[in-house]
Order: structure tokens, then C-alpha cells, then sequence
């Protein structure tokens, strides 16, 4: 039985990656390092500093350069938020969180951000959110499981009663790894593993969630069927 929600932020409830991109971007063009969307696609969900590693791919550079330069990217990405809409919710989130809100089950928000709070602030997400757990929660970033866990403790579910919606690798890897229902947005490719997946949550309403995981269980039984049938061959 499904008894809460827990949503990534960045990519799945409003278009931060967008941002993060941009200054990252910003960054990089100043530091001389070629950097466009696609190599920022494998940031997604992944930790500031991580980041810094991705972006910097082996190129040497001081801790104390290394700390100065997230700080800076940090600050381009805080000067991006502060113009940001109240309005930038991706199409279809706040319909799901409406519709989880109105079938009686708990709302989280897990996100690798330490800006998560500014976000929500901005959004004005707060009415729909029961738990946070971000950047300042736990030590092991994703794709260790620590996060989601952290979030379902305090929202008092355990994980096979909890669905984590991801838009990132990182993300659908270590909710995978805490035992948690799993809804991936964007590419197959991107989101594999997930136990349903869609382009954005745009159009996606609770049932479809609900209605995509039982086909999975069927799936894969099927698959397992067929395994033993090809294992007694
Ligand atoms: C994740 C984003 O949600 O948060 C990553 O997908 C980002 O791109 C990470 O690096 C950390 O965010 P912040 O705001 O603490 O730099
Ligand atoms: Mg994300």
C-alpha cells in the first residue's frame, strides 16, 4: 500500500537544472573549460562538488580554488533563482501533488540542494510539503540511498510504501537501492531501472502511476516465468 510521495525537486517540480546549467555554464566559460547542455546532463541529481569534479574532468586545482569555485557557481545559481518566477512549476506537478494531497498520503521532498528551501520559497511549495530532506541531511549524497531514507523516516513510511519521482540517474539509483517504489522522468535511457517511467510529469495523474506499477509487477513475473522455463530447457 502507498502511503506517501517523496519528489525530487530539481527537474521534476520546476526547471531548476535549467539554472544550474547556466551557471555552471558561466563558470566554465570564465575558467576556459568547454562545457555545454549535454555534458551538464550527467549533474543531474549529483552533489555541488561532485559537479566541480565532472566539470573540471582531471584538470588540477587546489582545494582552496576548488571551494571558491563552487561558491562562485553558487552564487550565479542563487542570482538566477532570485528571478525566478513563482510560476516556474513544470506542467503537471502541481496537479500530482493536488491529487497525492487529496488521496489522503504524505508529501517529501528529497533533493541533493542546498538550495532547496529557497526553491520551495520561490515556488511557494510549502502548503504541499509534509518532510524535507536535502543537502544538509545526510553525508552520503545519491546515489546512496541515504537521502530518500532520511525523508521517509521523518514522514513515517517505509520505503515499499513510498513512490520517489527522479529525473536523474543518480537519483532513480539510490531509490531504487532503499527499496522504494521508483517514477522516472525524461529519456529511458536516462531514467533506466525505474519502475514506470514518463516524459515529464505532464498529463501524469496518480492512477496512470498507480495503473503503470501493477503492470510492472505483472511484467515481471512474466519475465521470471519465462527464466525458469528457459532454465528447465
Ligand atoms: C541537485 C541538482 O538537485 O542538487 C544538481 O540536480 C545540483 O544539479 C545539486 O548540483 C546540488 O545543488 P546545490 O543547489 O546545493 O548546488
Ligand atoms: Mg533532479
Amino acid at each position: 500500500m502507498i502511503k506517501a510521495f517523496i519528489f525530487d525537486l530539481d527537474g521534476v517540480l520546476t526547471d531548476t537544472a535549467e539554472y544550474h546549467y547556466q551557471a555552471w555554464k558561466r563558470l566554465a566559460d570564465e575558467l576556459g573549460i568547454p562545457f555545454d547542455r549535454q555534458r551538464n546532463e550527467a549533474m543531474r541529481g549529483v552533489s555541488r562538488r561532485r559537479s566541480l569534479e565532472l566539470l573540471l574532468d582531471g584538470r588540477p586545482a587546489t582545494e582552496e580554488q576548488m571551494e571558491q569555485w563552487v561558491e562562485r557557481k553558487n552564487g550565479y545559481y542563487v542570482e538566477l533563482l532570485r528571478q525566478m518566477p513563482p510560476d516556474a512549476i513544470l506542467p503537471g506537478a502541481l496537479e500530482l501533488l493536488s491529487e497525492v494531497r487529496q488521496a489522503g498520503m504524505a508529501i517529501g521532498i528529497a533533493s541533493a540542494s542546498k538550495n532547496t528551501s529557497l526553491v520551495l520559497d520561490r515556488l511557494g511549495l510549502w502548503g504541499y510539503v509534509d518532510a524535507v530532506s536535502d543537502g544538509y541531511s545526510v553525508a552520503r549524497p545519491k546515489p546512496a540511498p541515504d537521502l530518500f531514507l532520511h525523508c521517509a523516516r521523518q514522514l513515517n513510511v517505509q520505503p515499499a510504501e513510498a513512490v520517489v519521482v527522479e529525473d536523474a540517474a543518480a537519483g532513480v539509483e539510490a531509490a531504487l537501492a532503499g527499496g522504494f517504489w521508483v517514477v522516472g522522468l525524461g529519456p529511458p535511457e536516462r531514467v533506466a531501472g525505474a519502475h514506470a517511467i514518463f516524459p515529464s510529469l505532464e498529463g501524469v495523474h496518480l492512477r496512470d502511476i498507480l495503473q503503470a506499477f501493477m503492470t510492472e509487477v505483472t511484467v515481471t513475473s512474466q519475465v521470471t516465468i519465462t527464466s525458469t522455463q528457459e532454465q528447465r530447457i
